[in-house]
């Protein structure tokens, strides 16, 4: 029988200068990686996004290596196989994709057999500029998961659950809404990967689905940005880049960085004890519970959901929402949880 903790261990911050498909198969075994974050290339022509962004292109590394049009569907189903195979049971992969190649990808995804958790939307600052139609300012991160094991989310790495902003809104709920608005990074006068991912979109990612000491591979190195955020955080990272002058320009320094030297400057959240999770309603508390579920009904949300809601949003079991709003007069039957349809998954 292998010995999954030796495999992981073999792989730790070690990185591939080769094809993530044919180098998958060579040096990663079967489920020995616990997350997988990774920004293929986007089978578009990277010189026309170049000039888009405006940038000095003398600091952008040569030898992006793109992946012809033609050749996109079944480049990705392969490299998407490889993924799901190195994954382990109840492993979770994000996938950045823009949307001119995005159904290769969800159709990659589905062949391999993996699951989705959720469809997350990346709006970024700097997006491309037009002027005859829509500007566009987002990319598509599809989250999935691998079947058979239980899959790691930190629901309280970032933000507790009972942490309110000025107005008593749930920070919680707000930093786990599926649309994320994270700026790129503008790095002027630093060698860079084209297209590098903002160490704040990345560092969500990995708090949220993976724990210290886990591995995490990006199959598209680039500029090395995952395994940066990965070491810094305290997980090993590993990987792969076919362009040496890309992965030459970076391997010995992301190689040198010391584990968690990013653990420091993360926001701790306030984990409150479980027992005051039970602490009573305030009076203007109640107010705003029962406000919000009128909107929310008004707005055409069904009562559990707008109950499932709102337990996200002020941090309280559903039971709990559910007798405010009794005594409101909001709710009348029990039995309406079991009964109700949800606006979730
Ligand atoms: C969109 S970029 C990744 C950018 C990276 N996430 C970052 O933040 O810097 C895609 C990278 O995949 C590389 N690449 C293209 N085909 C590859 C393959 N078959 N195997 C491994 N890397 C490949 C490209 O050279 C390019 O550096």
């Amino acid at each position: 029988m292998r010995d999954l903790f030796a495999d992981r261990d073999a792989l730790a911050n070690r990185f591939f200068n080769e094809d993530c498909i044919t180098g998958a198969r060579r040096h990663i075994p079967t489920g020995a990686v616990d997350l997988i974050i990774t920004d293929p290339p986007y089978g578009i022509r990277g010189d026309t996004l170049d000039r888009h962004y405006n940038r000095d292109e003398s600091y952008v590394t040569s030898g992006y290596v793109e992946v012809p049009a033609e050749e996109y569907a079944r480049f990705s189903e392969a490299w998407v196989a490889e993924a799901a195979r190195i994954l382990c049971p109840g492993g979770a992969i994000y996938v950045v994709s823009g949307y001119t190649n995005l159904g290769d990808i969800l159709h990659a995804l589905k062949v391999a057999g993996l699951r989705e958790v959720n469809h997350l939307i990346w709006k970024f600052n700097f997006g491309v500029y037009t002027k005859l139609k829509f500007i566009s300012s987002h990319y598509h991160i599809l989250y999935y998961e691998k079947n058979g094991g239980t899959r790691t989310f930190n629901t309280e790495a970032r933000v507790g659950l009972l942490e309110k902003d000025e107005s008593g809104g749930s920070l919680n709920y707000q930093d786990r809404e599926d649309v994320w608005m994270i700026n790129r990074e503008y790095k002027p006068g630093r060698i860079k990967n084209k297209n590098e991912l903002p160490s704040a979109l990345l560092t969500k990612m990995i708090q949220y689905s993976s724990s210290e000491g886990d591995l995490v591979c990006d199959l598209f190195l680039g500029g090395f940005s995952t395994a940066r955020v990965a070491i810094g955080l305290g997980r090993y990272a590993t990987g792969f880049e076919i362009s040496s002058p890309i992965f030459e320009a970076k391997v010995s320094e992301v190689m040198a960085l010391p584990s968690g030297y990013l653990l420091g400057e993360q926001r701790q959240p306030v984990i409150a004890p479980r027992g005051s999770r039970r602490q009573p309603w305030e009076e203007n508390e109640r107010g705003r519970l029962l406000e919000r579920y009128r909107t929310l009904v008004g707005e055409g949300l069904s009562k559990k959901g707008a109950i499932d809601l709102l337990g996200e949003e002020f941090g309280r079991g559903y039971w709990a929402v559910w007798k405010v709003l009794k005594e409101g007069g909001e709710v009348k039957s029990r039995g309406m949880k079991e009964g109700g349809t949800s606006s979730g998954k």
